[in-house]
């Protein structure tokens, strides 16, 4: 065995630990089939971290993850720590988030794909969704979620009054248009690039600067603007037509759960989110993996959680961390068997448990 890739496992709270026990019994299969050494450390994040230490991100949590060749994330929070409230940025509050801003994983790159087993549990005709395959890029580190100031005040009328604000500095527009264009050259070679620059100053620079980064160095992509209301109606009406689909923070989390539609499930969903560009086969450091679903408190501890979306989203890790996509190909095609074998979670209207669809995907390496 030549290397060692260290994988720190953040399970969080709910289905998050589930998942991941399923992520990485794939993973580990792979690295004993392959003959890849996974060095594998457990941690906590969010609620789960919350009642050990108080705090939803530990500062030792950060420091293994800055160590870590990737970070597996399965998902935090749930009601039990909605109430919480901490006075200070968003990173106080939100595990995922400290972890994202600490690693500058600013190329979230969330793809969604039409599985033939699954196109009857998507709302789409058949005809209208197959073949279809998509990929979110969303810029994870900046914009209105992170905006400063922000913040809620009374004012002298009696009203509350909260704000935001919707910023992006032009470097940032940069370093995340070249994510889209290096990743759409590894696929159909389009780019929509997603903006509300009718009415946004963000959205007008966001339009300029990534016209001016084609224009200099991506010529041979096809791109095209497209506004960001018509897109979600363009993108729920012709699925196919897309391949990249680039938008900012907030219109990224927005139609990176929109297309889960096509996928048939959130539990679907797989995420790399990256702290530079990179196209599959990539050996990159520091990348935090997760399945874009939340943390489904309502069926926690029943065994029953779609471990899909962890199984593509370690496969991811094969693409952009281990560089051999060699072998994301081949897990997405056990995914693909298991998937036409009708082994399902309830979510996708079947009957097997997490273990069951996981033991399936094993089976079919
Ligand atoms: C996501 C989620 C998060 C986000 C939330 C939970 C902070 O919606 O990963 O899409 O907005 O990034
Ligand atoms: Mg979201």
């Amino acid at each position: 065995m030549s290397e060692t890739f260290r994988v720190l496992a953040l399970g969080g709270d709910h289905i998050g630990p589930e998942v991941v026990a399923a992520g990485l019994r794939v993973l580990r299969h792979v690295g004993q089939r392959e003959g890849i050494a996974f060095e594998v450390e457990e941690d906590m994040l969010g609620g789960a971290s919350w009642d050990a230490h108080g705090t939803f991100c530990t500062d030792a949590v950060l420091e293994k993850a800055r160590q870590a060749d990737a970070v597996l994330v399965g998902a935090v929070g749930g009601p039990e720590w909605d109430g919480i409230v901490i006075n200070g940025p968003i990173t106080e509050t939100d595990g995922l988030t400290r972890l994202r801003i600490e690693m500058d994983v600013y190329n979230a790159l969330r793809p969604a794909r039409a599985w033939p087993a699954l196109h009857h549990r998507t709302p789409f005709r058949p005809e209208i969704v197959d073949g279809a395959d998509l990929m979110v890029v969303r810029e994870n580190s900046g914009g209105i979620y992170y905006g400063e100031p922000r913040g809620r005040e009374t004012l002298p009328d009696g009203e509350e009054r909260a704000f935001e604000i919707s910023e992006y500095r032009t470097s940032e527009i940069e370093r995340i248009a070249r994510c889209a264009f290096e990743v759409a050259k590894g696929r159909r070679g389009r780019v929509a690039s997603l903006d509300k620059s009718n009415v946004m100053e963000s959205g007008k620079l966001w339009r300029e600067t990534v016209t001016r980064i084609h224009r200099d160095e991506y010529r041979d992509i096809d791109l095209q603007h497209v506004l960001m209301d018509y897109a979600l109606f363009a993108v729920a009406c012709r699925p196919r037509d897309f391949d990249v689909l680039l938008a900012d923070n907030l219109f990224g989390d927005l139609i990176s759960d929109m297309v889960g539609a096509v996928a048939g499930s959130l539990g679907m969903l797989p995420s790399a989110t990256l702290p530079c560009a990179a196209a599959p086969g990539s050996r990159v450091r520091g990348g935090v993996f997760e399945p874009t679903h939340g943390t489904a408190p309502d069926i926690s501890g029943k065994g029953i959680a779609n471990p899909m979306a962890t199984i593509l989203t370690v496969a991811m890790m094969f693409d952009y961390a281990f560089a051999r996509s060699d072998l994301a190909r081949d897990i997405e095609s056990a995914v693909d068997v298991v998937l036409n074998a009708g082994v399902l979670t309830p979510d996708l209207g079947g009957t097997a448990t997490t273990d069951a669809v996981t033991d399936a995907v094993i089976a079919a390496l």
